[in-house]
């Protein structure tokens, strides 16, 4: 696997754990779903700010395989708040040349659910202004063991051997494998994990970490977390000196 990607000053993929709905509306004695509601709000203004800024790829972690374990109802509202979004928005994005794709396990979402995501994909497959990736019932480590099942069935039909079983052959089954790895990574809400995430893929991304809540992530606070990317020295095991003496040539 070729761990780089963008070596410019603009990433090319942005990652985001998109935290802090609950104490957003919690800090104005509303319920957590109000927060989720106006999160929605905070991806349509993150999509748009991507496109004008040229970004190539935006990821948004919006539902974790753990996230089952919330109360019933919050899982309710966060489900049919997916639909009503997809409902309302993809003719949108698709206009605006946005290519929309889900990762994660979609088979433990309601029928409904399943085909908006498949007629959204399908819809909008033709774009290429920006790559939307909504990671739903995803977990790094689901991801990890999907990949890993799939190269077992390929050695057990005797397809693959498992000494040709590296890095590279793995990074082509996880998800994202077509597109280039998050370059730049963001945590709003304060909190500094990964909360399984995407692990294979965040392998060299520069890691940055916000206390302002989801819904009040705006344009502003993209262009600070893109000014400390842009300052960052991206060295994937070489040298400082390397990299400086490449950027020279
Ligand atoms: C993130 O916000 C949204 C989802 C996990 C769906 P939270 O709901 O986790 O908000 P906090 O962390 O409780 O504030
Ligand atoms: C991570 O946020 C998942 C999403 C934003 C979808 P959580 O709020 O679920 O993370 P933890 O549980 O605090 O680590
Ligand atoms: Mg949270």
């Amino acid at each position: 696997m070729t761990p780089e990607s963008s070596t410019g000053s603009l990433p090319r993929h942005i990652a985001i754990i998109m935290d802090g709905n609950g104490r957003w509306a919690r800090a104005r004695l509303l319920p957590r779903y109000v927060g989720h509601r106006e999160g929605v709000k905070s991806v349509r203004r993150a999509v748009e700010a991507c496109i004008s800024r040229r970004i190539e790829v935006l990821t948004l972690f919006a539902f974790s395989s753990e996230n089952w374990r919330r109360p019933s109802e919050e899982v309710s509202l966060i489900l049919d708040l997916f639909v009503q979004t997809l409902k309302k928005e993809v003719a949108s994005l698709n206009r605006n040349g946005v290519r929309l794709r889900f990762i994660g396990d979609r088979s433990a979402f309601s029928d409904k659910l399943r085909y908006l995501i498949a007629e959204a994909e399908q819809e909008t497959s033709g774009n290429s202004r920006l790559d939307l990736v909504i990671a739903a019932n995803y977990g790094g480590q689901w991801d990890i063991s999907q990949a890993l099942r799939k190269l077992a069935l390929q050695v057990q039909n005797g397809e693959l051997s498992p000494q040709d079983i590296g890095p590279d052959v793995i990074a082509a089954e996880v998800a994202l494998a077509e597109l280039p790895p998050p370059d730049l990574f963001i945590r709003t809400g304060g909190e500094r994990r990964i909360s399984n995430f995407l692990l294979w893929q965040l392998a060299y991304t520069e890691l940055y970490f916000t206390e302002v809540l989801w819904p009040a992530f705006d344009e502003k606070e993209l262009d600070s977390a893109l000014l400390w990317y842009a300052n960052r020295q991206r060295r994937f095991g070489r040298t400082g000196e390397q990299v400086e003496q490449q950027k020279g040539a």
